[in-house]
């Protein structure tokens, strides 16, 4: 049972997503070519690191705001964040490529008694995130800037990681899966549980290398952003 449910967390952005963009971005679209032809096609292009590097997108798309607006204005954000806070259990959380902390203060309201770590590469939106939990009072949430794919010396282990919208952000390769469970093997202890969640799933096996599938929840929705039917997925692996 949630203490929060997701739209008294972050209200619904209800109106023109793109006209919304292209004001916050004004001047700086003349630097992002392609932008002015179809901001949100290009957006998901920074996102998923094909242009410049992953940090300048999201220094821009951070301070703009921008982040935050395509979360409140995503129809399955609600769906997504309150089905991963279901599946989170244990004292200690990292959440890979947190950004701004959108999702991962939402998990900290509901788990009150959790440590939450986030770890991205971009400074920029870890001083966004910060900056979210102390609005929210949160105190049970830390950020760590660094690259979650290197980090080979654990700092500390956790008993669920989260993964939304970021496995294809990190490893931007087809079968890549497997890599990247055994890239998160540090953060985890025996019977851990790793939660994946996005719409570019390719998590096919019931079974990775040192993994077991233990749970898998999908959900269909029409985007109106984008003009079609998108289809989420959260698979839970548990480490075995
Ligand atoms: C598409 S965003 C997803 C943000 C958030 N999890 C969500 O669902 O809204 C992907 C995030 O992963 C971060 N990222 C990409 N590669 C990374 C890496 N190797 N290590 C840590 N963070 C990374 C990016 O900076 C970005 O904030």
């Amino acid at each position: 049972m949630l203490s929060m449910k997701f739209s008294e967390y972050l209200a619904p952005f209800e109106g023109d997503l793109r006209n919304e963009c292209l004001r916050r971005l004004g001047s700086n679209l003349s630097d992002f070519s392609g932008m002015k032809e179809d901001v949100l096609r290009s957006f998901d292009l920074y996102r998923r690191g094909r242009l410049r590097t992953v940090q300048e997108f999201y220094r821009l798309a951070v301070s703009k705001g921008i982040i935050d607006l395509t979360v409140r204005a995503n129809p399955i954000a609600p769906w997504l964040a309150e089905n991963i806070c279901e599946e989170i259990e244990g004292r200690c959380v990292i959440d890979v490529g947190c950004c701004d902390g959108t999702f991962t203060v939402f998990y900290a309201i509901n788990h009150p008694r959790t440590n939450f770590v986030g770890i991205d590469l971009s400074e920029d939106a870890l001083v966004a995130a910060k900056r979210r939990a102390e609005d929210h009072s949160v105190t049970n949430t830390s950020w760590v800037c660094a690259d979650a794919m290197t980090l080979d010396a654990p700092f500390t282990r956790a008993d669920t990681v989260i993964a939304q919208h970021s496995l294809y952000q990190m490893l931007p390769w087809d079968g890549h899966e497997s890599l990247f469970l055994e890239r998160l093997a540090p953060f985890v202890r025996q019977d851990s549980k790793i939660v994946i969640a996005g719409n570019r799933r390719r998590l096919n096996e019931r079974k990775y290398n040192g993994y077991e599938l233990c749970n898998y929840r999908t959900e269909k929705t029409f985007d109106p952003n984008i003009e079609r039917e998108l289809s989420y997925e959260i698979v839970v692996f548990r480490r075995v």
